[in-house]
């Protein structure tokens, strides 16, 4: 992360917001000052207190998507200045603070923009589109149970934590609003590796990954051509290896599953 200057002057920006009343409504720029600011607020505090300016004056506030503000909950897809989730590296758009900008600044912010996330109003995107991915393979099906212990199944530290490193995607979009092609491999590959590294996600390691893949592409997201922005733009700095992982485990599922006699194409293994 890039560590923020820290300010104590309040500042005064000048905000560029992308407003649009509805998905079929053409939208456009709509300028916005914001005086005496508290450097210390964080971004979405600053469209707060916007928005509380324009309820006042009785003018429609500005639509924007949040939850925990916290860089959990992947919610708050803004394009700021150009880049998903704003100036700084590996954290969301809430986690940014109005330190990060200079007094007098423009600041442009937009939704995240990709065909497979429509615009619903204003900044607010809608990326249904990724739980239907989710739907079509990023769940195991075996019986859980009561918690066992920890170390019930033993796992190598170094696949333990690759796994981890992909539980991190919080599921917010900025890698397909980062990316030329709206590809959505950086999200894709890690649900899949987050699964498919665990002894639990070996079941349906391969049907996980076609099905997936398929439905990925079925949404309209592009394919990846490797710039690798999607890792760049990501607020939880995952690895553009774990595309290379998803495409090794798509070409072994594809074999697979080209080989395999029909009856036994229902549960695949590993
Ligand atoms: S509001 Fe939850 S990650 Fe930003």
């Amino acid at each position: 992360m890039v560590a923020e200057k820290s300010s104590a002057k309040n500042i005064s920006v000048t905000l560029r917001v992308w407003r649009q009343a509805g998905p079929a409504q053409p939208g456009k720029f709509v300028d916005y000052p914001a005086k005496d600011l508290n450097p210390n607020m964080s971004f979405l505090e600053m469209l707060d207190v916007i928005n509380d300016g324009l309820e006042q004056k009785g003018e429609e506030p500005i639509s924007f998507a949040h939850d925990c503000r916290e860089g959990i909950c992947g919610t708050c897809s803004l394009v700021i200045n150009g880049k998903p989730h704003g100036p700084n590296k590996s954290i969301a758009s809430c986690q940014t603070y109005m330190r990060s900008f200079s007094d007098g600044e423009v600041i442009v912010v937009e939704p995240f923009r990709a065909a497979p996330f429509p615009i619903v109003k204003d900044l607010v995107t809608d990326r249904s589109a990724f739980d239907k991915i989710q739907q079509a393979g990023g769940f195991i099906s075996i019986r859980t149970g009561a918690a066992c212990d920890a170390n019930a199944t033993p796992i190598p530290k170094e696949v333990a934590d690759l796994a981890m490193d992909a539980a991190q995607c919080i599921g917010c979009g900025a890698c397909v609003a980062a990316c030329k092609n709206s590809s959505a491999m950086l999200f894709v590959s890690a649900k899949v590796s987050q699964l498919g590294l665990l002894p639990q996600g070996q079941p349906e390691r391969d049907s996980r990954v076609l099905n997936m893949v398929a439905t990925m592409d079925s949404l309209g997201f592009g394919n990846c051509t490797n710039q690798y922005e999607c890792s760049a733009a990501c607020p939880k700095a995952v690895s553009h290896d774990f595309i290379a992982r998803m495409n090794r485990d798509y070409i072994t599922a594809s074999f697979r599953s080209a080989f395999r006699p029909k009856s036994a194409a229902a549960g695949d293994g590993a």
